[in-house]
C-alpha cells in the first residue's frame, strides 16, 4: 500500500495532511477515555481530539476555562490507550499556551511525552502564529483553531457566537497554515466562508458548524450520540439517542431492584 495513503492502518500526521490531496474527507470526534476511544477507533474514525471541552460534558463545568494540563493527561493517556489507528490530537487548555512560545513548548512537550499522543491543538490564528512556528519547529504537530474559539468566551460574551469577519477569518487561517499547522479548526463560521478557506489552505480544514466545504468534519461525541440536555444547534446532526436509552434502561433495572425481579433465580449461584 502506497505509504501516503490515508487508508493505512495507523493515521499519522502526514497521512492525515495527504488525505486532502487524496480527496479523502476527514472523520474526527471528541474522546475522553478509553473505552469511548477504542468504540470510536473501531468505527473507523480519522482522528479523535480529546478536547478541553471535557471540562462541560465530563466534567460539568460551564465553559472550558477551568480544565488544567494535568486533567487533560490524565484523559489523553486514556484515549491513548483505548487508540490503535486513529491520530491522537489534544487541546492545549486555557493559560496552557497563551504566555508565549516558551510556555507553550513546555506544557506540549508534556502532552506529547506523558501520553504518547500524536499532536496538540490550541485556538488560535494569526496571535498565535509565533507560538506555532516554535512548537512546529520543536517538531510537535499544531492544529489550530480558528473562527469562535470557547477560551474567549469572557471577549466573546457567550459560547455560540457565529464568527463573520471573512478577512480575520482569512487572516487567521493563512497566518496558522504559514507558522506551520498541519490543520486547522474552523468552527462556527459561513459556508461559503469556509469553502473559500479550504480552497485557499493546502492543509486540510477541519470544520465544526462550518458547513459541507471543509476537507473534514468534528463533533462533540456526547452531541452526535444524544447524550446531551437539550443543547441542539443548527450544525448539530444526532446519529443515536443515547440520552433516552440509558434512562430507560436505568429506570428498568431500578424498577426491578425495588419490585425483587432481579436479581432472579438465574442471576444467582448455589
Ligand atoms: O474542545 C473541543 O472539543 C473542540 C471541538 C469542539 C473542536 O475544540
Amino acid at each position: 500500500m502506497d505509504e501516503s495513503s490515508c487508508d493505512v492502518m495507523a493515521m499519522t500526521v502526514p497521512r492525515f495532511v495527504a488525505c486532502k490531496a487524496e480527496g479523502r474527507r476527514l472523520v474526527m470526534l471528541t474522546a475522553y477515555d478509553a473505552l469511548w476511544a477504542g468504540l470510536f477507533d473501531e468505527s473507523g474514525v480519522d482522528a479523535l481530539l480529546v478536547g478541553d471541552t471535557l471540562g462541560m460534558v465530563v466534567q460539568g463545568h460551564d465553559t472550558t476555562l477551568p480544565v488544567t494540563l494535568d486533567e487533560m493527561i490524565y484523559h489523553a493517556r486514556m484515549v491513548v490507550r483505548g487508540s490503535r489507528r486513529a491520530l491522537v490530537v489534544v487541546d492545549m487548555p486555557f493559560m496552557t499556551f497563551q504566555v508565549g512560545p516558551e510556555q507553550a513548548i513546555a506544557n506540549a512537550g508534556r502532552i506529547l511525552k506523558e501520553t504518547g499522543a500524536s499532536a496538540v491543538k490550541l485556538e488560535g490564528g494569526e496571535y498565535q502564529a509565533e507560538t506555532i512556528r516554535a512548537l512546529s519547529r520543536a517538531d510537535i504537530p499544531v492544529m489550530a483553531h480558528v473562527g469562535m474559539k470557547p477560551q474567549s468566551i469572557r471577549m466573546l460574551g457567550g459560547m455560540s457566537r457565529i464568527q463573520r469577519d471573512a478577512e480575520r477569518l482569512r487572516i487567521d487561517a493563512r497566518a496558522a497554515e504559514e507558522a506551520g499547522a498541519f490543520a486547522v479548526v474552523l468552527e462556527l463560521i459561513p459556508r461559503g466562508i469556509a469553502e473559500e478557506i479550504t480552497g485557499e489552505l493546502s492543509i486540510p480544514t477541519i470544520g465544526i458548524g462550518a458547513g459541507p466545504g471543509c476537507d473534514g468534519q468534528v463533533l462533540v461525541n456526547q452531541d452526535m450520540l444524544g447524550l446531551g440536555n437539550g443543547f441542539n444547534p443548527k450544525f448539530l446532526k444526532r446519529y443515536a439517542e443515547l440520552r433516552s436509552t440509558v434512562l430507560e434502561a436505568v429506570s428498568n433495572y431500578a424498577e426491578d431492584v425495588r419490585g425483587g425481579s432481579f436479581p432472579g433465580e438465574e442471576h444467582s449461584h448455589e
